[in-house]
């Protein structure tokens, strides 16, 4: 039996930004976006795809697997980008959990140049829009460390419930323990949300 898959948007416009599918030939501006970020994302992103690139070729066949995996909807990695400059300004994931639900995680980081400015928040909303719109998700989840509150503030903008306060989960290179919040949203909060808006 043939699978029909319904198309999916590459590219999502908000007021002030784009969101799009990583593509060819994006590598040399995403080496830079790596160098400019890796102390801004050591502490609550250490394991972002970023931080695994070396130079620019690397970088060129990490947004091509990024694309290739869009392709086959395995995960979803859109960069955010300015409207009027084109400047690389935040980064939103997406991934599937439970095809069952169906739920999805989602996750994110402002470009160290574009932090504070309600760009995440901008993002993430829209894509929230993708996920339930056009991934037809049940559920949206969403974690982060208990001491990041400009995360903790994107969720909380963004409308998604706390669900959960795990304590002292995580051993920190400094030797700290914090722990780890998780946030969710709904299909029918996401509706109720939107129609407010
Ligand atoms: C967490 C992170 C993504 C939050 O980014 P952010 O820029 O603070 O988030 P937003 O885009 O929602 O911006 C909100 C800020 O912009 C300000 N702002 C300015 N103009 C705005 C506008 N037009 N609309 C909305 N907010 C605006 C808000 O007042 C708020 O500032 P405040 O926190 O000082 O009150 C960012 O700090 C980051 O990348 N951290 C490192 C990686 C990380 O922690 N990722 C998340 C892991 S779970």
């Amino acid at each position: 039996m043939t699978r029909t898959l319904h198309p999916l948007p590459t590219r999502i416009d908000t007021e002030r930004l784009y969101l799009r599918c990583y593509e060819p030939g994006d590598g040399r501006w995403f080496y830079h976006a790596s160098l400019r970020n890796r102390d801004h994302l050591a502490r609550y992103e250490a394991d972002n795809v970023l931080l695994s690139v070396e130079n620019e070729q690397d970088a060129e066949n990490l947004v091509r697997e990024l694309a290739a995996e869009w392709e086959v909807r395995s995960s979803f990695f859109m960069g955010a980008f300015d409207r009027a400059t084109d400047d690389f300004v935040a980064q939103v994931y997406v991934g599937l959990v439970s095809p069952d639900v169906p739920e999805y995680a989602i996750g994110f980081f402002a470009d160290r140049d574009h932090e504070g400015k309600g760009y995440v928040t901008e993002a993430v909303r829209a894509a929230l829009g993708f996920v339930f719109e056009h991934l037809r998700a049940h559920r949206v989840r969403m974690e982060c460390d208990d001491t990041n509150a400009r995360s903790i503030g994107v969720a909380e903008r963004c409308g998604l419930s706390r669900e959960g306060h795990v304590r002292e989960n995580k051993r920190n290179p400094d030797g700290t323990l914090t722990g780890t919040i998780h946030f969710g949203l709904l299909k029918r909060e996401y509706e109720a949300l939107a129609e407010k808006r």
